[in-house]
């Protein structure tokens, strides 16, 4: 349909209202940042595209690139004059027969909109063609308005209006535009600065066709997805729209959400059918979640893979990382840095597991660090267990054999091997390697002085009774006085 178009985004502002500092299209919604969102659009619907950037262009650059390649062009915007300078800045690369113009901070735009304005265009033959929608909130002071009278149509800044002429114009510019090459090339040299802004308003273009008695033609999106990011509230409530988009597509492919309203998933997640995802749960990145599988609450998940039917419960951190098929984990786990966590295995409360490979079937269900560790299958880890695998320079490794044991509160000090079926004893710190079968003990034998505590006890008396209490324990004297206070039910005593 669109033969002979092309494409402009509109990039370069300042970002003066986010008050960051930061150009806004870098500024991400589900994960992408704003200004990916036109321009995938635009590359699905294969309308060659130019990139007006000016503040920030060289962040802007390389985050278009790293998408795009070489596939989008570039105009720099020395000086931001408003929009209609941004266009004017492109002038030398206009080829198309037709320009369609957007701007670079709308990311909730669809195919559909794009499609419906660019059939109008060429149904109606119009010289330019416009997007525009109902917004009845007259707080809105930004958006311009659609001022129609029987013979002309323009666009008038909400900020140049009274209150009552907001209310009473609620028909907005969506900010995309259709233009014929010719009459840019006629007459966009007479766009004259806005008298309030000092800018140069692109919106002018309608006023200036409608004028000359060109055909002027509009489409109608609904407002949602035409928002225009210019605060963090805009960027917040943006988002919502998204996001609500995101889990209405998961809740049609069988997901279920108990608390649907505060998940958080990003663009690129893939969720399988079956799949409990509870309150509070964050899935970002390019995380991808098998089928049936079971997220408790509170659970940040970045860059993960869990494989079908893997339990997290909650208050898991997992950050590229994998968790395959059946196994289990948390609640409070925090698994990073390309760990695997092997299958049926459980990995659970206050685990802390990085750059580690974990076999199937194996456990570590409480209080573990394991780091830079290749842990067999059917292993046991002990409640405690420390791979000491930093030397203070360099990060060393610890293997552990298949149906290895590992003791409670064992110390594993890299670089370490505990081969097949070895035991260690609790307690101890492992240095050496751990032949198979073998049962390690490395800790200092107990050693038990009879009546010692008996007399120690018999010390402390007699020296209270000289009044010789020098001791930190507290005096029984202290403790009935402590005593009296807690049953005195006297609050501020108490505090
Ligand atoms: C603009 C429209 C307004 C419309 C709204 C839709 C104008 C004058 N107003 O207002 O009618 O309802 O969008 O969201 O166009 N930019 C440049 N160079 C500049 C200035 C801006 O490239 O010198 C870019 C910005 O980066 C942004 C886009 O143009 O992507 C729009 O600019 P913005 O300042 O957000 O315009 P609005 O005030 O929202
Ligand atoms: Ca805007």
């Amino acid at each position: 349909m669109q033969a002979d178009l092309q494409a402009i985004i509109l990039a370069a502002g300042k970002s003066t209202r986010f008050n960051t500092g930061n150009t806004k299209m870098l500024e991400k919604i589900c994960g992408q940042e704003l200004i990916l969102y036109p321009t995938t659009i635009l590359e699905r619907m294969n309308i060659p595209t130019t990139l007006v950037v000016g503040y920030q262009k060289e962040l802007i650059k390389n985050t278009i690139e790293k998408k795009h390649n070489n596939r989008i062009h570039f105009v720099e915007q020395e000086k931001q004059q408003g929009t209609g300078n941004a266009l004017l800045c492109t002038k030398e690369l206009w080829e198309k027969n037709d320009i369609l113009i957007m701007n670079g901070d709308m990311p909730l735009v669809t195919q559909d909109i794009l499609q419906a304005l660019i059939k109008k265009h060429y149904n109606t033959n119009a010289t330019i063609s416009f997007v525009t929608a109902h917004n009845g909130d007259p707080s809105g002071s930004s958006y311009g308005r659609i001022i129609k009278t029987d013979s002309l149509i323009k666009i008038i800044e909400a900020r140049e209006l009274s209150q009552s002429e907001i209310q009473e114009h609620c028909c907005i510019n969506a900010g995309i535009y259709l233009v014929k090459k010719q009459f840019l090339e006629k007459n966009s040299n007479e766009l004259k600065r806005n008298e309030l802004s000092n800018e140069f308003h692109i919106t002018d273009l309608v006023k200036m066709a409608s004028e000359k008695g060109e055909l002027v033609a509009t489409t109608s999106a609904p407002f949602d997805y035409i928002r225009g990011i210019n605060t963090y509230q805009e960027l917040w409530a943006a988002e919502q729209v998204k996001r609500a988009e995101l889990i209405k597509y998961w809740m049609n492919k069988g997901v279920r959400f108990s608390v649907p309203q505060n998940v958080h998933i990003d663009l690129t997640v893939e969720i399988g059918a079956g799949t409990f995802i509870g309150c509070g749960v964050h899935i970002l990145n390019d995380s991808k979640i098998g089928n049936n599988c079971n997220i408790d609450a509170f659970c940040l998940l970045n860059n993960a893979v869990l494989e079908d039917n893997a339990t997290v419960h909650s208050h898991c951190v997992i950050k590229n990382a994998t968790v395959s098929k059946h196994a289990t984990v948390g609640p409070f786990a925090h698994l990073r840095d390309k760990t695997v966590i092997g299958q049926n295995s459980t990995i659970g409360n206050f685990v802390e597991i990085k750059n580690s490979t974990i076999g199937s079937h194996t456990k570590a269900k409480h209080l573990a660090y394991l780091g830079d560790a290749q842990v067999g299958s059917h292993v046991n880890i002990g409640a405690g267990t420390i791979t000491c695998n930093h030397n203070g320079t360099t990060k060393q490794k610890t293997t552990i054999e298949d149906h290895a044991y590992i003791g409670c509160n064992n110390s594993l000090v890299a670089p370490v091997i505990i081969h097949k079926s070895a035991y260690t004893a609790a307690g101890s710190v492992i240095t050496d390697t751990v032949p198979a079968d073998a049962l390690a003990i490395a800790r200092s034998r107990q050693i038990n002085k009879e009546g010692y505590a008996t007399k120690i006890r018999n010390k402390n008396q007699c020296d209270e009774k000289k009044g010789n209490n020098k001791k930190d324990v507290p005096s029984s004297d202290t403790l009935s006085f402590i005593g009296a206070v807690r049953t005195s039910n006297d609050r501020t005593a108490l505090e």
